[in-house]
C-alpha cells in the first residue's frame, strides 16, 4: 500500500508559494496579507492558529492574528470584520471555527468580503462551488483533491464515498468530486449500513472525527483512502494521534493518507494558496477598475 505523503506534497507547495509571494511583492510593492481571527482560548484552535501564523510568515506573507475574548459580542466581532474588509493591506480573512454559542457563525461568515474569504465559507463562494466556478475553495477539501490527483491519474467515473456531511469538509468535498466526474455518495451518522456503503467505494473520504471508526474490512481492495480525521486517544502505551480510519488494517488498499502527516499539512498549504489567489485577484481587479 502506498502512503500518501501530505507533508512532502505540502512542502513542495510551500516552496512554490514562497516564490509566488516574492513575485507578488515585486509586482505590487507589498506583501499579501492574511489575518486570522480567533475568539476565546480553545487549545486545539490555538494550536492551529499558531501553525498558520508560523507558516504564513515562513513564506513571506504579512500575517496578523486578532485574538478576541470568549465573551466578545457578536456586534463587536462583526465590526472587526468590517474593519478588515476595508483594510487595503488585508487580502485574506479567516475566522477560526468553532465560535462560542452566543455568536451566530453563519452571520459572521456571511459578513466577510467574498473576495477575501480564504476559507471559501461565504454563501457567495459556496454558490460558486456548486456551480463549478469557484476561485476560493475550502482549504481541507482542496488539499484532499490535490492528494487524490497525485495518486489517481483519472477520477472520472470513480465511485467516491464521503463519510461526514460538514460544511467545512463533507459537503464541499462532494461538490469538488462531482465536478471532477466522480459518482459521489455522502454518508453520515444517520446512514444505514455504513460499512456496505464504504465497501463500494474506489475513493473513501473520512471526515467524521470519530477515532478509527472505519475498519479495514470496510475497505475495498485497491481503494484510495483520504483520512481527514484527527483525534487524540489514550492507549495502554500512552496517548496517540489517530484518524477516522484504522490505518494498520489498510494493507489491501491502493493508497492512504497517514494521520498525522496526510491531510493536515495540506490544509495550511491551501490556505496560503487561497491567500495568494485572493491577493492576485484583488490587484487584478484594481487594474481593471
Ligand atoms: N476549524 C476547523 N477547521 C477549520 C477551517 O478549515 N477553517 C476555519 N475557519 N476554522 C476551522
Amino acid at each position: 500500500m502506498q502512503i500518501i505523503d501530505g507533508k512532502a506534497v505540502s512542502t513542495q507547495m510551500f516552496v512554490r508559494l514562497k516564490k509566488d509571494v516574492s513575485s507578488f511583492q515585486k509586482a505590487h510593492g507589498r506583501k499579501p496579507g492574511l489575518v486570522v481571527v480567533i475568539v476565546g482560548d480553545d487549545p486545539a484552535s490555538r494550536i492551529y492558529v499558531g501553525m498558520k501564523d508560523r507558516r504564513a510568515k515562513e513564506i513571506g506573507l504579512n500575517s496578523f492574528k486578532i485574538e478576541l475574548p470568549i465573551d466578545v459580542s457578536e456586534a463587536d466581532l462583526l465590526k472587526q470584520i468590517d474593519a478588515l474588509n476595508n483594510d487595503a493591506e488585508i487580502d485574506g480573512i479567516l475566522v477560526q471555527l468553532p465560535l462560542p454559542q452566543h455568536i451566530e457563525a453563519s452571520k459572521v461568515l456571511a459578513r466577510i468580503d467574498p473576495a477575501k474569504d480564504v476559507d471559501g465559507f461565504h454563501p457567495y463562494n459556496v454558490g460558486q462551488l456548486v456551480l463549478g466556478t469557484a476561485k476560493l475553495m475550502p482549504c481541507t477539501p482542496k488539499g484532499c483533491m490535490i492528494l487524490l490527483d497525485q495518486t489517481l491519474p483519472d477520477l472520472r467515473g470513480k465511485k467516491a464515498v464521503i463519510v461526514g456531511r460538514s460544511n467545512i469538509v463533507g459537503k464541499p468535498m462532494a461538490l469538488m468530486l462531482l465536478q471532477r466526474g466522480c459518482t459521489v455518495t455522502v454518508t453520515h451518522s444517520a446512514s444505514r449500513n455504513l460499512p456496505a456503503e464504504v465497501l463500494a467505494a474506489d475513493i473513501v473520504i473520512a471526515a467524521t472525527g470519530v477515532p478509527e471508526l472505519i475498519k479495514g474490512d470496510w475497505i475495498k481492495k485497491d481503494a484510495v483512502i483520504i483520512d481527514v480525521g484527527i483525534s487524540r486517544i489514550e492507549t495502554p502505551n500512552g496517548a496517540k494521534i489517530v484518524g477516522d480510519v484504522a490505518f494498520d488494517e489498510l494493507g489491501h488498499a491502493m493508497a492512504a493518507t497517514p494521520v498525522p502527516g496526510g491531510v493536515g499539512p495540506m490544509t495550511i498549504a491551501c490556505l496560503m494558496d487561497n491567500t495568494l489567489i485572493a491577493a492576485n485577484a484583488r490587484e487584478g481587479r484594481g487594474q481593471d477598475a
